[in-house]
């Protein structure tokens, strides 16, 4: 049973319900995809795990899951993040499907979809819980997403406000007055 939205919440954008519905439905496109062969998930802590999570579930065939962590130099050069944590374990002729929380500037993605290509996988995708291409400054090939989203800041299956909020088992625009600029 869904609880009732704290007041910094302005709206659920899509509900408990939706989330997992449409997580459903892109399962189903990833286990037809990659019929007959492993995949690997792989996710960028901590925002996309929640996804990730939530997604293999649903997958139907094998599935084999890593992470990695990255951090920033700060807001002055976006797209600058670095490798704080790798991933455990090489992807060399593997078929990798990257899983992000969000798909915003496309900085990050692009990073990933670069770093991961030179380590020469089989074939790398790209899976999205929400994709903001009205913000896009970079191009990147994103195969499945399940919601794409207005230009307002949002939280809950995993994004944080100030590492709050992931919890949320839906997707919400926060107010504005409660976000500090
Ligand atoms: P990009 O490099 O601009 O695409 O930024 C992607 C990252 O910014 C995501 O992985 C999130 O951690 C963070 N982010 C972007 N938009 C939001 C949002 O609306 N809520 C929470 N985090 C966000
Ligand atoms: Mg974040």
């Amino acid at each position: 049973m869904a609880s009732t939205p704290p007041p910094e919440i302005e709206r659920v954008l899509f509900s408990e319900e939706q989330v997992a519905s449409r997580i459903r439905e892109v399962a189903a496109e990833i286990s037809a995809k990659y019929r007959g062969r492993d995949v690997k998930l792989i996710a960028v802590l901590k925002g996309a795990v929640f996804f990730l999570t939530a997604l293999a579930r649903e997958i139907t065939i094998p599935v084999k899951v890593d992470f990695l962590a990255i951090s920033s130099f700060g807001n002055a050069t976006p797209g600058m993040v670095r490798i704080a944590k790798d991933l455990d374990d090489p992807i060399q002729d593997e078929d990798v499907l990257l899983i992000e929380d969000i798909v915003d500037t496309g900085f990050t993605t692009r990073f990933l979809l670069q770093t991961l290509a030179g380590r020469a996988p089989r074939s790398i995708g790209i899976c999205t819980l929400l994709d903001r291409t009205v913000r896009r400054i970079v191009q990147v090939p994103v195969d499945f997403r399940c919601f794409e989203i207005p230009d307002r800041f949002v939280v809950g299956c995993g994004l944080d406000y100030k590492q709050h909020y992931r919890n949320l088992g839906y997707i919400a625009v926060m107010n504005q007055k409660d976000i500090a600029k």
